[in-house]
This record gives C-alpha cells, sequence and structure tokens, in this order.
C-alpha cells in the first residue's frame, strides 16, 4: 500500500477575476475547490493512474470535514486525524486578461506534537513491508523541526520505502533519516549544495555525492520543463521534459512523485519509470489548477519520452582507435571482425560484436 502524508492540507479555492484590481471591487466569473496540499495531490494523481493509496494527515473544522469528504469521493481512502480549529484555505486569483496569479495563503492551524505522535502511530500500526510512505510538503505551525526525519526513520523501520519531497530545512533534515528516494528540483538540490546547478551532468554529480552521504536508493531532481534526471546506484538516465501546451505547472512535481510512488509499488524498471514519470509531469501542466490529468493523456504520451543514459566519454585515444579499426574490419570483406563504435555527441558508448 501506498500511504501520502499530508500534514498541512489546505483547501485550494481558484477563482478567475477578469482585470484583477486592487483597492476596487471584483467579480469573481468561476469559482472551483479542490482538496490540496502535496500529499492529497500526490493520491490524486495515484488514483488516476489506476492506483491505490491512503491518504494520512491532520484537518480541522469544516473545511477539513470537506475535504476529506472530497478526497474520498474521489474514491481515496482515507485516515485524518482532526483536531481542533480550521485547516487553511489557500485562494488562488487567476486574471485570464493580464494573465497573472496571485496566491493569498492562509496561516492554518497550529498543532501539539502530541497530535503528531498520534497519527505517526497509527500510521506505524499499518504500515507492513515495502509499504510505500510519501512524505512531502511543508509542516503546521507546532511542528518540531526534525519532523520528517523523525516520521522517516520510524517508517522505515517499519519495513516501509520512504519517498520524500520537501524544500529548504526540511529537506536537508529528512536526509538524515536516509529515505528510499527524493525528488528534489534543480533549486532544491542546488540549494543543497551550496551552488547552482542546471546542466544534468553537474546535477547527476551532486546527486551521487548525496546519495552516498546519506545513503539514498534513489534520487529523481526534476527540472521543470527540461525534464528529469533518474539516478539509481547503476545508472542515470536523463528525460527530456515533452512539449506540451502550458495552462499550469501548479503539482507537476507531485504527479512525477506519484508515478514514482506507483513505479515502485509495480516494480517497474528504471525505463518505464522514466516514460510513466515524464509522461505524468507532462499531462499534468496541460491541466489547469491542481487537477490530476487523465490516465488516457498520460498513455497518449509515454511513447513520446525521450531519454538517454549518461556514461562518461571515453577518453579521446579510444574513440579515434575504435573508428578506424571498425572501419577497416567492415570494408576488409572478412566474414569475422569485432566493431566497436563510440557515439559521442550522444555521450552514449555501444560495443557491437559480430561474426
Ligand atoms: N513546462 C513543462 N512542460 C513539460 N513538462 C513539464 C513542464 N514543467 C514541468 N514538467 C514536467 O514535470 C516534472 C516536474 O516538474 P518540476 O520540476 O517543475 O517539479 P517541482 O518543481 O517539484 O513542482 P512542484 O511545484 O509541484 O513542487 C518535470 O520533470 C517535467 O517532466
Ligand atoms: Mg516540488
Amino acid at each position: 500500500m501506498i500511504y501520502t502524508i499530508t500534514l498541512n492540507p489546505a483547501l485550494d479555492k481558484t477563482v478567475e477575476i477578469p482585470s484583477l484590481t486592487i483597492d476596487s471591487v471584483n467579480r469573481i466569473t468561476t469559482l472551483r475547490t479542490d482538496p490540496g496540499g502535496k500529499g492529497i495531490n500526490v493520491s490524486k494523481v495515484i488514483r488516476k493512474l489506476g492506483g491505490e493509496s491512503i491518504a494520512v494527515g491532520i484537518l480541522a473544522g469544516n473545511t477539513g470535514r470537506a475535504i476529506c469528504a472530497a478526497v474520498e469521493n474521489i474514491g481515496i481512502k482515507t485516515a485524518f486525524r482532526f483536531v481542533n480549529g480550521e485547516t487553511r484555505t489557500n485562494l488562488k486569483v487567476i486574471d485570464p486578461i493580464n494573465h497573472t496569479n496571485t496566491d493569498l495563503n492562509e496561516p492554518g492551524i497550529t498543532i501539539s506534537e502530541d497530535v503528531l505522535n498520534e497519527l505517526l502511530s497509527e500510521l506505524l500500526s499499518r504500515i507492513q513491508e515495502n509499504d510505500i510512505v510519501v512524505l512531502s510538503g511543508s509542516l503546521p505551525k507546532g511542528s518540531p523541526e526534525d519532523t520528517y526525519s523523525v516520521w522517516g526513520n520510524a517508517c522505515k523501520k517499519a519495513g516501509a520505502k520512504v519517498i520524500l519531497d520537501a524544500d529548504g530545512e526540511l529537506l536537508k533534515n529528512g536526509l538524515t533519516s536516509s529515505p528510499y528516494l527524493i525528488k528534489p528540483n534543480h533549486h532544491e538540490i542546488s540549494e543543497l549544495m551550496g551552488k547552482k546547478l542546471e546542466k544534468p551532468n553537474e546535477l547527476k554529480k551532486a546527486a551521487r555525492t548525496l546519495m552516498s552521504q546519506y545513503s539514498i536508493a534513489k534520487i529523481i531532481v526534476s527540472m521543470g520543463g527540461a525534464g528529469a534526471l533518474f539516478v539509481t546506484p547503476d545508472e542515470t538516465i536523463y528525460a527530456e521534459g515533452l512539449k506540451v501546451p502550458v495552462k499550469s505547472t501548479v503539482g507537476t512535481g507531485d504527479s512525477v512523485v506519484a508515478a514514482l510512488a506507483i513505479s515502485e509499488e509495480s516494480g517497474k524498471n528504471l525505463q518505464d519509470t522514466v516514460r510513466l514519470s515524464i509522461a505524468c509531469g507532462a499531462a499534468n501542466v496541460m491541466c489547469s489548477g491542481t487537477q490530476a490529468a487523465e490516465y488516457e493523456t498520460v498513455k497518449k504520451l509515454i511513447p513520446e519520452v525521450v531519454y538517454q543514459n549518461l556514461i562518461p566519454l571515453p577518453p579521446a585515444s579510444v574513440f579515434h582507435l575504435s573508428v578506424s579499426f571498425s572501419y577497416d574490419s567492415c570494408t576488409s570483406g572478412c566474414n569475422s571482425f569485432s566493431c566497436v563504435l563510440y557515439s559521442s555527441p550522444s555521450f552514449l558508448f555501444c560495443g557491437i560484436l559480430s561474426t
């Protein structure tokens, strides 16, 4: 089972106001509400992909009840703990005339450490070997800074594979629990490493450093429209972002995390994981707000995903020697030869032996 943890959920209220004007009365033309928070978004995408997950988190008041009902309506199982107060509502104002997006986010509730501990105990009582726990998003006020490392360690000890998607101090702290997989974007990993990283090879090096420093099995670095890098102990794959019409980039990271969780649960190989993740990210940007894309859209995009293994270029002397050897052999007419080809533009190395 996949458990998504949303400790600081929100009701996302998205309104359209043509020509939004400050210090004036504005008319809302369309309004929609969606249950939000990163873990809940991951659960929504998993559901669309035909998977199952249990959404775990903390809710409060009428807004909390509305979120719980909406999540269950989608067909997602829940294990929310209710506390006093009112879950926050985040207002997103879209102005289709001036093409602006304005967010007005409430501060949200303050929780006690006891509530967190009770919720964690309940989760641990459910976890079975090889379950997946997705820790993602911000923490409510009152949470200790080391919450993700405490939860990560406890879930791992209970047999779960932990996927961590957080930023700043929460990510830094969560790393100390050696999560199974992390999905920083290129800005988040740059912040971790203390320098701006953009190129796939720079990001690969940083990911490998983090992997050995914190014993992390898999690191996926998303790079917005430029795609993503998938780093495992044996392989590094760089996949380009798909060229699709962009409606909203909100929650794209969450859709990739959902694809990664599903892939892990179903034991997909790395290539299929790459295809699903990139297709999911692209399908998500084609949707407005935090709406999850339809599986049909994702399936149509899967064959379009382009990726390559990143393998270091062999030394230049070997490059020249091998090319000339293969040319001579191939034109000599003998029926037994070996042909070795290094392809430098794509950094690929292919070894071909034929008789
Ligand atoms: N403009 C785009 N066009 C095509 N694909 C995109 C675009 N933006 C994002 N994606 C896809 O979605 C993936 C995740 O995007 P991104 O790196 O922006 O995540 P993120 O920064 O973690 O997002 P979030 O705001 O949800 O945390 C990318 O790796 C890419 O495959
Ligand atoms: Mg993100």
